[in-house]
């Protein structure tokens, strides 16, 4: 394995086409997922020369602790079907090599388990507009020592994803004839990932939409399923602002006014994101919104996330304004190739890669890097405010 493409191009050979297709597709015609690809690829590096780069670290303070890189692990729902112990390989890979994580609300291992075996894992909601069940998912974060609270707000109402239907597949999952043929196609995964969990573990749950257990993931869906989180307003953001003593990251921003609002109220961090084109097809590539939210954030940090898998990637995100990139697809199909092993590696492929093209850039720390490190020809954008409809803002 020599860079993130290659966890990828092994997880298609190992997973049934429709597990791999749910982590791969976007929705609709992924056109978001494209945006993502192509947003980066109009971004130039320009590199200084004759710099002394001998000393050099790709180390990153956030919030009071230094992590080795400015990238971390996105949220992931389902990635027990990816691998066995999946969630836990994950958070575990992640805090060997002391990079942030994020256990997803749709994950199956408790996340007070997380907590024990990787403190300082983070924990990403989603939430329903009820006051009652809000704050009681904060007293069970509170009480299991979470210290940052991401909360998504890019998924109202479930995502048009014709590409898993087409594949047979849906979460719930609901085995069907297309679903049986295509993991009886796959003995290793049947064995190795399905099988072994059933034995080991039971049938996965979610156990983190909220504060009690909810539902096997086979099961048609419960309340804490999706139910009213087309209710879930910034009335409800205040509310849990207001209760949460820890870090909160809002998850799934791309317009200035709802960036504005949530700094507004005291928000930590932004997450920009358009949830790896699979949630509003056609929504706009975060990178292309970056240098105009980095102009309003105060003191609150900026994550983006979207198709980065190269250090020179990560190195173009932070030149647009972000302190942090998050990554999500490669690092699950890290987890489907060798588990925790996979996942160290492919962190530390990464980072290897960042610091690498640090030096190639004529830099020697994450903070060195600056607007004049890329030279871009993304077309101009201007989003239009709902109040008298000014165009806003412009590229760059
Ligand atoms: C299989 C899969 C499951 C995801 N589940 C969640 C989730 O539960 N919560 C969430 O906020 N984002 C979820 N996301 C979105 C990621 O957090 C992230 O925004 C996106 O994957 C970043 O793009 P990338 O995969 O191209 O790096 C999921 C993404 C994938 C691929």
């Amino acid at each position: 394995m020599l860079a993130l493409a290659d966890f990828e191009r092994a997880a298609r050979r190992r997973l049934p086409r429709c597990i791999f297709g749910f982590a791969a597709h976007g929705a609709e015609d992924e056109r978001s997922v494209r945006a993502n690809e192509e947003a980066l690829a109009r971004l130039a590096l320009v590199p200084r020369v004759l710099v002394d780069v001998g000393a050099r670290s790709t180390r990153c303070e956030l919030w009071g602790r230094t992590y080795s890189a400015p990238f971390g692990i996105a949220p992931m729902g389902g990635a027990a079907l990816f691998a066995y112990r999946a969630d836990q390989a994950l958070a575990q890979a992640a805090a060997d090599e002391n990079v942030p994580f994020v256990l997803s609300a749709a994950s199956s291992v408790p996340l007070e388990d997380i907590a024990r075996l990787a403190p300082g894992s983070w924990y990403q909601a989603y939430l329903a507009g009820d006051h009652e069940r809000i704050e009681a998912l904060l007293h069970r974060l509170e009480r299991a020592g979470i210290g940052v609270l991401v909360v998504t707000a890019d998924v109202p109402v479930a995502a048009n994803r014709e590409n898993d239907l087409r594949l047979g597949f849906g979460i719930p999952v609901t085995p069907g004839p297309r679903l049986i043929a295509d993991a009886l196609s796959h003995p290793r995964w049947l064995a190795g990932v399905v099988l072994r969990t059933l034995l080991r573990e039971g049938m996965p749950h979610f156990e983190n939409f909220g504060a009690r257990r909810g539902g096997p993931i086979v099961a048609p869906p419960s309340p804490e399923f999706r139910a009213g989180r087309d209710r879930f307003t910034w009335e409800h953001f205040r509310f849990i602002r207001d209760r949460w003593k820890g870090r909160l990251v809002l998850k799934g921003v791309l317009h200035e006014e709802d960036a504005r609002r949530a700094l507004d109220m005291g928000v930590d961090g932004l997450m920009l994101s358009n949830h790896g084109g699979r949630q509003l097809d056609g929504a706009v590539s975060p990178l292309r919104i970056l240098p105009r939210m980095a102009s309003l954030r105060g003191h609150a940090k900026l994550f983006v996330d979207g198709g980065f898998r190269r250090g020179t990637d990560v190195i173009k995100a932070l030149a647009m304004g972000a302190d942090f990139v998050m990554i999500g697809r490669p690092f699950l199909y890290a987890a489907a190739v060798a588990s925790r092993a996979g996942v160290r590696q492919a962190i530390s492929l990464l980072r290897q890669e960042t610091d690498r093209d640090l030096a190639l850039l004529g830099l020697t720390a994450p903070d060195q890097i600056e607007p004049s490190c890329v030279a871009s020809d993304l077309p101009h954008i201007a989003v239009r405010c709902g109040v008298g409809g000014a165009a806003v803002w412009g590229w760059p």
